[in-house]
């Protein structure tokens, strides 16, 4: 048995508690199969009085973060504080230092991750981060080792799960929006300021991170084109499962063309026939289509301390491996910095759905009927309903199942409709996505 890896844990929260737990329930059969047995040395949080799931020696305890990564008797650093600052500047303090890092942050990787991994390049150590996407779910690995001899050329997924949930229960629960996001708070999938979640934010980061290692170019979370969940209504999902559709928070990226990335997150309208439409609840799920494996499909847990500490496990051991011997070979997988693509919202996709409210009486269908057509927007099906929930009866929506179009001829649609003075606000345009 090699020296043991010692370890400097950086925010003792949720995940952080998930992995000291994790660490010493299966602590068996983690020294079977590690190279070089992990031994947690020290953690630092800033507060250390609060109620934990575990106990630990109050020895190893520190207020006092940079200590940690500074520490000469820590080979590698667990940053699980979140956010941009300051963990940022304590994952490159502690690559300068020579430590190999495991993070679970998607929000600094979506916004420095490649200057972090051209450091740890530099200093032959390694950066790795299988739990800031899908949770538990495999897909960074997937991506940088097992599909690693691919041509990526699509991933899409159900990469948060507190607006999987949400509009799970929407559809199945027949709650409205208010009713699921205030359950989905009760039990904790929910933050109290739900924004991260729900307005795509956090999903936005996830593709982000995923998009940039399968593609090879330098994407970050500014790029993504990205619209919340928060405008959809009941009677969305009831039209949409009269269609044999359900709305998903997809998060896609695509090469369009040569050089050119399509990344957005939005609500998206997927038929039931396509395996995301069965991941229900808090679950995660991920498709990558490459070549020359074709479709693969990923489901899991996307959150929790447990499965996000088996993604961290994971990572541990991954180093306890390779730091067995301390030549840290070159990733398969690089993002290279200021390697630019050109990003786009576009995806390739089967076609739209948008949904209007109107009071503009009878021939109002027949205006936003006029406009598609003058805007070359291809129409495949229109429905006309009285809206829900609105007690004066004048009120109706419109949903316009369209053909594929050009993104640029539904905004000029979207901005067309808006100059309307009988259309009413919380137009919503939905992707319907391609499945091969
Ligand atoms: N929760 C999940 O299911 C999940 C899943 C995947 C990835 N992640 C990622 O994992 C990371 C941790 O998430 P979490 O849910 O465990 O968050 P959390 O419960 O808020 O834990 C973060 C901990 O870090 C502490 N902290 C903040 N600033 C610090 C500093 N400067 N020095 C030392 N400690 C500091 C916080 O203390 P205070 O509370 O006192 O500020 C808190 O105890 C995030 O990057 C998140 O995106 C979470």
């Amino acid at each position: 048995m090699g020296d043991p890896l010692r370890l400097g844990l950086i925010g003792f929260g949720n995940v952080g508690s998930g992995v000291v737990k994790a660490l010493e329930e299966n602590r068996e059969l983690l020294a079977a199969r590690c190279p070089r047995p992990l031994e947690l040395r020290r953690i630092a949080d800033i507060d250390l009085e609060r109620r934990r799931p575990v106990t630990v020696d109050p020895k190893l305890l520190t207020t006092d973060a940079e200590s940690v990564v500074r520490d000469p008797e820590i080979d590698v650093i667990i940053e699980l504080i979140g956010g941009i600052e300051p963990a940022r500047t304590l994952v490159e303090t502690a690559l300068a230092e020579g430590k190999s890092v495991v993070t679970a942050n998607k929000a600094m990787l979506a916004s420095h991750g490649p200057e972090l991994l051209a450091l740890a390049a530099e200093k032959g150590v390694r950066l790795l981060f299988e739990a800031a996407v899908g949770g538990g779910i495999p897909v960074v690995r997937a991506l940088c080792e097992s599909l690693a001899a691919n041509k990526i050329e699509r991933i899409q997924g159900i990469l948060n799960g507190t607006s999987n949930y949400i509009l799970s229960q929407m559809i199945y629960e027949e709650m409205s929006y208010e009713e699921a996001l205030a359950e989905a708070q009760t039990l904790g999938y929910a933050e109290p300021d739900p924004t991260a979640d729900v307005e795509g934010i956090d999903a936005a980061n996830k593709i982000a991170i995923l998009a940039s290692l399968a593609f090879g170019f330098d994407i970050r979370y500014s790029d993504v084109y990205r619209v919340g969940i928060s405008k959809l209504t009941r009677q969305d999902h009831k039209i949409a499962a009269t269609e044999q559709y359900v709305i998903k928070p997809l998060a896609t990226a695509e090469i369009t063309e040569p050089g050119a990335v399509g990344i957005s997150v939005q609500p998206a309208v997927v038929s039931i026939s396509s395996p995301l439409a069965t991941v229900g609840d808090v679950m995660n799920g991920i498709i990558i289509e490459g070549f020359p494996v074709g479709v693969v499909f990923l489901v899991g847990p996307g959150a929790g301390p447990e499965p996000t500490a088996s993604a961290v496990l994971g990572d541990l051991m991954a180093l306890s491996l390779l730091e067995s011997d301390r030549a840290a070979p070159r990733p398969f997988l690089e993002i290279p910095v200021g390697k630019r693509p050109r990003i786009t919202a576009e995806c390739d996709c089967d076609g739209y759905w948008i949904r209007v409210f109107h009071r503009g009486g009878p021939d109002a269908l027949a205006e936003i009927v006029c406009v598609l057509t003058e805007e070359h927007v291809p129409i495949l099906k229109c429905i006309e309903e009285e809206r829900e929930g609105d007690e004066s009866g004048v009120s109706r929506v419109v949903v316009v199942l369209t053909d594929t179009a050009l993104w640029e001829d539904i905004r000029c649609v979207v901005r067309r409709l808006g100059e309307a003075e009988w259309l009413e606000p919380d137009t919503s345009v939905l992707v319907m996505p391609r499945f091969d």
